[in-house]
Parts: C-alpha cells; sequence; structure tokens
C-alpha cells in the first residue's frame, strides 16, 4: 500500500512521487489550504491539500485526529520561512494528489499528541493502544526489541541455543509465593508457572547442551514496585565447564557491547567488584548505587562503652550495628523540618530514631557541635567520630543503632533519598558485581537460601558447610547498575550428596526433598557437568537504559501495582462449570467495592 514511511522522508525524495500510510497526527486549516500532519511508526510528515483539486480537498476537510488514510504525492522542499528545524522532516512536505480515508477514529479517550500531563496510569493502561501510539512509547518498545535483537546475536555467535522450556511446570523456588494453574485431567492438582527456568535449565545442561539462553516469562506473585511486575521477561542464561571468572567476563563483555551499540556509552573494563560484606557495609545495600560518594562508617568500637544505651547496645551486641553517615555540608543545607521528615523517612525501614551532629564549627571540639546527642557523649569520643567520618565544618552526620539489618536497611534507604534531595546523583553509568554472598541468612533460627538452594558453596567439603554454614560464602554474583539488581546468577551445585546437604540445612527433609525436587536429585547422579550461570531482568535493563521511571513503561501491556490488567480487565471472575470442570469451589468473592 505505501512506497515510504512518512517518518522517514528525507531530502533526498524531494521531487519523487510517495505514497504513504498512517494517522492524521494533526490537523491545521489555514484557510485556503489544509495541513495534515501523517504519522507512522517512524515519525510524521506535513501534507498539504490545496483547494485547487476540490474533491480531494472536500475530503480533507473531514478529517480528525487519529483518522487512518492513504495519501499519494510528490515531495517538496518547504519555503525557507516554514522549515521547523525541530522535526525530523521539518525541511520537506508533501503536497496531497490522491486521499483515501481508510478509517475514521472517535475522539481519542486519551491524548496521543501532547504530553499525557495529568491522565492517570489506570487511563493510560485501559486504551493502552492507543497510549502506545505516543512517541515515547514507540520509542521504548523499539528499543527494547533492538535490545533483545543485541543480546540474542550475541549469544547466538557465541554458540548459545535457544531452548525453551516449560510454561505449565512445578513450583520452583525463587523465593516470592507461586501462580497456580488448576488441572482438569487431575483434579485437586496445580500446574505451577515457573517463577525461572532455574532447574530446567540445569537439567539442559546435565543433558549435555553445553550453552544455553531464552528469552523467557517468569511469575512471581509478590508484593510489585516501581521495578517490578507480576510477569516479567529474563535473559536467561547457563553454561557447563565454565567456572565465574569465566561467567562473569563473558556477561560483562555481552552487557558493554549491549551499551555500546544502543548507547555509544563505554562501560568501564572490568567491572568494579564489591563483596557482599563491603558493599552492607558502606552502602547498606546488597545493590548499591555509587553514582554518587555518601557511604557509611562503623563506629561500634568506639562508642560500646558510652552511656548513651541507645548506641551502647547495640554497639556490644554482636547483632548490633552502630555507623555513621555523614552528609557533606549538610549542617548548613538541611533544615530543621527535613531532620525531622528523615527521622520519620528512616522509620519506614524499622529505625528507632535518627541521632545526628552538625558540625557547625570543626575547630571548636565539642563546642563547635549541635546535637540532641552530644551530651551523652565525652569530648574524647566526639573527637574519634568527627576523625573516622573525616567530618569538617558545615557537614553533618547520622546515625544508626540498631540490629544489623535495621541500620543497613534504613541508613542504605537514607542515602538515596538524601543522594536525590540534594541533588548528588550524577549522570553516569555504574555497573559492578556484587560477590561472596552468604551462602545462607538467618531468619527467627531457620537458614534461607540467600540465592537460590542450587547455589553451591564456595567450599568443597560437605563437613565444613555442615559445621559452619552461617560462615559459608556462596559462589554467586549479582550484577548491579546504578542502585538496581540487574542480573544476579551463580555456580551451581552439581553432585547429589552436596545438594541433599544444603537441603537438610535448609530444614527441606529427605521425603520433602524427594517430593519436590526428585527430578533434580536423580539427573544429578548421572554425570552432571560442573555448571552455573545467570539471568538477567530485561525490562529492568531496558527501564534502566531508556531512563523510564517505571518498568510498566517498558512493557507493551503490564500489570498495575495491584496485580490487574485495566485493558483486558484480568483477573476475573470464570463460571461455575469451568470450576466444576477442574473440581473447584470457590470459599467467597471479595466484591470490587469491598476495596
Ligand atoms: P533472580 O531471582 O535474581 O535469579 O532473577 C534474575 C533477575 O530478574 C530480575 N527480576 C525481576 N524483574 C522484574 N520483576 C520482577 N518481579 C523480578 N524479579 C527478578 C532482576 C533479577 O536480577 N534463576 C535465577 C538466576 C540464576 O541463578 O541463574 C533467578 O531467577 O533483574
Ligand atoms: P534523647 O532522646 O534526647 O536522648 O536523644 C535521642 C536521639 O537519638 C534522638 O535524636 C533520636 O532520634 C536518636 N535515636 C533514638 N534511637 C535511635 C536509634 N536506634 N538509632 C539512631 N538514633 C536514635
Amino acid at each position: 500500500m505505501r512506497s515510504h514511511y512518512s517518518g522517514a522522508l528525507t531530502k533526498e525524495q524531494v521531487g519523487q512521487e510517495v505514497e504513504l500510510c498512517g494517522w492524521v497526527h494533526r490537523r491545521r486549516d489555514h484557510g485556503g489550504v489544509i495541513f495534515i500532519e501523517l504519522r507512522d511508526r517512524e515519525g510524521f510528515v506535513q501534507v498539504v491539500f490545496e483547494p485547487d483539486l476540490p474533491e480531494i480537498f472536500q475530503t480533507a476537510e473531514t478529517l480528525r485526529s487519529e483518522f487512518v488514510l492513504k495519501v499519494k504525492g510528490r515531495v517538496r522542499n518547504r519555503p525557507d520561512s516554514m522549515v521547523n528545524p525541530n522535526v525530523k522532516t521539518g525541511a520537506i512536505e508533501v503536497v496531497g494528489e490522491q486521499l483515501i480515508l481508510l478509517n475514521r477514529a472517535e475522539t481519542p479517550a486519551i491524548p496521543i499528541v501532547d504530553n499525557q500531563g495529568d491522565v492517570s496510569e489506570e487511563q493510560r493502561l485501559k486504551h493502552r493502544y492507543l497510549d502506545l501510539r505516543r512517541e515515547d512509547m514507540q520509542y521504548r518498545l523499539r528499543f527494547r526489541a533492538q535490545t533483545s535483537s543485541i543480546l540474542r546475536r550475541y549469544l547466538d555467535n557465541n554458540g548459545f541455543l535457544d531452548v525453551e522450556t516449560p510454561i505449565l511446570t512445578k513450583a520452583t523456588p525463587e523465593g516470592a509465593r507461586d501462580y497456580l494453574v488448576p488441572s482438569r485431567t487431575h483434579k485437586g492438582s496445580f500446574f505451577a508457572l515457573p517463577q525461572s527456568p532455574q532447574l530446567f535449565k540445569q537439567l539442559l545442561m546435565m543433558a549435555g547442551f553445553d550453552r544455553y539462553y531464552q528469552i523467557v516469562r517468569c511469575f512471581r506473585d509478590e508484593d510489585l514496585r516501581a521495578d517490578r511486575q507480576p510477569e516479567f521477561t529474563q535473559l536467561d542464561i547457563e553454561t557447563s565447564f565454565m567456572d565465574e571468572e569465566a561467567i562473569m567476563t563473558f556477561m560483562e563483555n555481552m552487557i558493554r557491547q549491549l551499551f555500546k551499540q544502543q548507547l555509544g556509552v563505554e562501560l568501564p573494563n572490568p567491572f568494579p567488584r564489591l563483596t557482599y560484606k563491603d558493599a552492607m557495609q558502606r552502602y547498606g545495600s546488597d545493590k548499591p548505587d555509587l553514582r554518587f560518594d555518601l557511604s557509611m562508617v562503623d563506629i561500634a568500637d568506639v562508642v560500646s562503652n558510652v552511656e548513651f544505651k541507645v548506641f551502647s547496645g547495640p554497639a556490644s551486641d554482636p547483632k548490633g550495628r552502630v555507623a555513621a553517615l555523614k552528609v557533606p555540608q549538610g549542617a548548613k543545607n538541611l533544615t530543621r523540618k527535613q531532620l525531622d521528615d528523615y527521622a520519620k523517612f528512616v522509620g519506614i525501614y524499622g529505625a528507632k530514631g535518627l541521632a545526628y551532629i552538625k558540625v557547625n564549627d570543626r575547630e571548636a571540639g565539642i563546642e563547635g557541635l549541635q546535637s540532641p546527642i552530644v551530651k551523652h557523649l565525652s569530648p574524647e569520643i566526639c573527637e574519634t567520630v568527627l576523625e573516622r567520618t573525616q567530618a569538617e565544618t558545615g557537614d553533618l552526620i547520622f546515625f544508626g543503632a540498631d540490629n544489623y539489618k535495621v541500620v543497613c536497611e534504613a541508613l542504605g534507604a537514607l542515602r538515596i533519598k538524601l543522594a536525590e534531595d540534594l541533588g548528588l546523583i550524577k549522570d553516569e553509568w555504574k555497573p559492578l558485581w556484587v560477590v561472596d554472598f552468604p551462602m545462607f541468612e538467618e531468619v527467627d533460627g531457620r537458614l534461607h537460601s540467600l540465592h537460590h538452594p542450587f547455589t553451591a558453596p564456595a567450599i568443597e567439603s560437605i563437613d565444613d558447610l555442615r559445621n559452619q554454614p552461617r560462615d559459608i560464602i556462596s559462589r554467586a554474583y549479582d550484577m548491579v547498575l546504578n542502585g538496581s539488581e540487574i542480573g544476579g546468577g551463580s555456580i551451581r551445585i552439581h553432585t547429589p550428596e552436596m545438594q541433599q546437604a544444603v537441603f537438610e540445612l535448609l530444614g527441606i527433609g529427605s521425603e520433602e526433598a524427594k517430593d519436590k525436587f526428585g527430578f533434580l536429585l536423580d539427573a544429578l547422579k548421572y554425570g552432571c557437568p560442573p555448571h552455573g550461570g545467570i539471568a538477567f531482568g530485561l525490562d529492568r535493563i531496558v527501564m534502566l537504559m531508556t531512563e523510564s521511571t517505571s518498568i510498566r513503561d517498558v512493557i507493551a501491556f503490564p500489570k498495575t501495582q495491584s496485580a490487574s490488567c485495566p485493558l483486558t480487565e484480568a483477573p476475573s471472575i470464570v463460571s461455575p462449570e469451568q470450576l466444576t470442570e477442574l473440581g473447584i469451589r470457590v470459599a467467597s468473592v471479595k466484591k470490587e467495592s469491598d476495596g
């Protein structure tokens, strides 16, 4: 139907006859001449309809926004005074010679041309087919397609095989709640949608494929946030006979190439690495944002004997932490109200307060400090804290004292909030690897895997694992970019004995292990190669690279925060017949009006 895309026309076509198809983007009636901006996926071009072709002109007069047209016409240069340098096709226009109205459109339910202004996201998602017509959404989805394509090409060129794995499967332990699908043929039994293809990709290594990848949907029923969706896409990868060094180097190269090709950005080579422990000590997070310098220092050793119980309590508790976070020039720049707001903010993370010291005059000793807590501390202690934080006149120091987790989370979140509020975040890309994760974390006396239960410990002997499970480091690695975890993986356990031992430590007895993972334990007995891999969050990578604020903006048809789809109105109630067929009775249906 068409010879060119409207948005792709250039001066090269001047003088040529072209056929264009697309939507009416804007229409202007300049008394006697009608200008239509004809839009397609490449952009738009101005089409001029002049009254000397009365029949066409009459049709042109009836055109409205989003009508679908076919136009035949000749490309010409615009007069100099009419050139629009802000538009790709701003130097040319098409003189309409034929006009076919292919379809009419009602007034769009949400604006397409102009800034969305105050259109709610609910409305955007409800009319997603209109929302997606907008230039920024077209850009994001195209960027996403190019990203997948570059990643695929890299992996294809390096001998990776794209293998599909089941969607109807058995629970996979990535730590979230499962989405379940009832079985009609086995009433009372359920499939689980995969939280990741973890076990299948390991089985593919055992099957000898050596290098696997898949761009694959994963399903996790968890609390949603700006960078989380219940169904999201992983670039999932697994290899045999490669150690963590080889895997990390290979993956870095892939991400470097992606950034180079898509954004023209050279990422560092190699990516810096941080141990989990250092990341937590300095940044209170295992996915630190390194685009700004704020970092925490520990002062438990300094304050373990002070009278001030708020500090000395956690300082002398092996599970406690007392840390300081210095804000350069914070004494000058932060208001009393901000300090109160920050104290409230850290409360979200369980902190019971937010002590601070303003360093009004570093030379004046304790006299130069302004703080609700210096009265509880000796001048010597204050001096040591100032030295350790390298505080200078004008700085402000925040303190967190509690159990280790609360202090990390509270000051870690405060660090980011301060950077945002004070405009400290530099416009740059800061990738890194976080390594040396503990194998387990202890919650209420029980061990949990920090990654998943198939991650190998960084030891050979099962006895070491059993004797000191809390001290064991795993062979896992996370790739972090600008404070976001974009990928995570590990070397896997490849013997049945080690796998059993890890299950035992996790409180998964042999019966349960057989029931849930019997197929894996069996497969491990038949010559399993050492193997490992990683999975990247494709949505997150695209979200960061397109500087989108929400993961929903890089997914064509995403779910809302409450895991529903305003467009299709899924999930929805099903008929009693369907339920009967599945052998399911619904206990109570929550009506929309119940909130
Ligand atoms: P993990 O659980 O770390 O690892 O997931 C890998 C990456 O997927 C992304 N991601 C998400 N993105 C959007 N919405 C979500 N709900 C969501 N959850 C995770 C993150 C994360 O880094 N099987 C292992 C990988 C492996 O060991 O090879 C796994 O799934 O960017
Ligand atoms: P006061 O109540 O006058 O002795 O001072 C207590 C100060 O310590 C206040 O500024 C509190 O916000 C702060 N504070 C209380 N609990 C904690 C905590 N767990 N960590 C950090 N600061 C705290």
